[in-house]
């Protein structure tokens, strides 16, 4: 396994805690909350605005945050609207896409619910909803998705890796079912897919996934502050989607009866944005680049494989999904409740870990998890050190359960 040890310096939070957490929100290295310091301190002013020197420096901040984030995955400028999490960039869609009555819309029984209750709330309009079963290590057949396909489907929606189990799923696969899918009006079936766990622990190529749309956190996996996130809309799709918050910078002209919305990102960004961690972000990027998307994936599946088979070593551990998880390893202890078991290793041991269902009732249904899981979630600046820590404290714990 490469060494990424040298970075753990970058998180001095790591002098006090043990990190596993990672699926909910990444640590943020002291590069990018520099960034955001210098921007507070030494050039605060709005972006797309002003024309003195300190706001056309913002604008240019901005502006540079959207081009590394389209070169990091292989877009356009363009396609890159900022948003302040994963979720309203789906909520962007589902809201902004004209949705007919008698549509349907297919989505997995495994998603967050970030990926599910906004396509549910559809059903009050007419929109059919229809759920593609995951396996038992919650990996979706694009057969199953395939049969589910007619020519009302309008849209699938499906997560890259399940936050609840790891799982991870063959989006290139998928999308060639999905995209082949013709409806009744001679369009083609469109495709979301939720990159909340999979951007910055595995190398996303735009070009090779081929979503319409794809939404993703900032402060998940590319280590940006909490508040920011983006959504990929393939240019060709902008005009299909309804701006969800019009206002200040999203037109060029109006008079009073009408106006002439941005022909750009901008038409859905409306209002002041969150810059000082669009900033932030932007330095994350770089901060990711520096290390290299390849090396953080080889060793974010390296740790994570390390970590399943620790886990999975130690008798009265169940754990979910397979060895192809990805960042993400969710278990229980027999006879334990999960938020029991994460308390205490809180409070023992300063481990941090989620418990419970993680904002994902039907993924946790499906593994018949009843009080959900205890879920270890992994970043660069975990260690095989960090696992040995968790798997000493776990050992120590379970007999009070046996
Ligand atoms: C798969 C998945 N989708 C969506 C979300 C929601 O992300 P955000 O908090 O950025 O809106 C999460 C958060 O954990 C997630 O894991």
């Amino acid at each position: 396994m490469i060494d990424l040890d040298y970075i753990r310096e970058d998180f001095p939070i790591l002098n006090n805690i043990i990190y596993f957490d990672s699926a909910s929100t990444s640590l943020t290295p002291i590069q990018v909350v520099d960034a955001m310091e210098e921007y507070f301190l030494e050039y605060n002013s709005n972006a797309g605005r002003g024309t003195y020197k300190t706001a056309i420096k913002t604008t240019t901040k901005i502006d540079q945050t959207r081009e590394k984030l389209a070169s990091f995955i292989n877009c356009k400028k363009d396609e890159v609207i900022f948003t302040k999490n994963t979720t309203e960039g789906i909520n962007l869609i589902s809201n902004g896409f004209d949705f007919k009555k008698g549509d349907n819309i297919i989505i997995s029984d495994i998603e967050h619910h970030s990926n599910f209750i906004p396509w549910l709330n559809l059903q009050k309009k007419g929109i059919n909803i229809k759920i593609a079963k995951a396996d038992k290590d919650g990996l979706v057949n694009k057969n199953t998705i395939y049969n589910l396909l007619d020519e009302n489907t309008r849209l699938v929606a499906i997560s890259h890796i399940s936050n609840a189990i790891g799982s991870i799923q063959d989006i290139e696969g998928i999308e060639k079912i999905v995209h082949k899918n013709q409806c009744k009006d001679g369009t083609n079936t469109y495709l979301l897919v939720d990159g909340a766990q999979s951007i910055g622990h595995i190398n996303i190529d735009i070009s090779k996934l081929n979503p319409d749309f794809m939404a993703f956190p900032g402060h998940k996996g590319l280590l940006g502050p909490v508040g920011t996130g983006f959504i990929y809309i393939k240019e060709t799709n902008q005009d299909y989607i309804y701006p969800q918050n019009l206002g200040g910078g999203t037109i060029t002209n109006t008079d009073f009866k009408d106006f002439k919305l941005e022909d750009g990102p901008q038409r859905f960004e409306g209002g002041t944005q969150n810059l000082g961690g669009i900033i932030g972000l932007g330095r994350a990027i770089d901060y990711i680049n520096n290390i290299g998307i390849n090396n953080i994936e080889e060793y974010d599946k390296k740790l994570t494989h390390n970590l399943y088979e620790s886990l999975n070593s130690i008798d009265n551990i169940k754990t979910y999904g397979n060895e192809n998880n990805n960042s993400i390893v969710s278990f229980n202890i027999d006879n334990a409740n999960p938020h029991d078991i994460s308390k205490i290793l809180d409070e023992s041991k300063n481990i941090c870990l989620r418990s419970g269902h993680h904002c994902a009732i039907p993924a946790i249904k499906h593994i018949g998890a009843k009080e959900g899981t205890i879920r270890a979630s992994i970043h660069l600046y975990n260690n095989t050190d960090d696992i040995e820590k968790l798997v000493s404290a776990l050992k120590e714990i379970i007999f009070l359960y046996s």
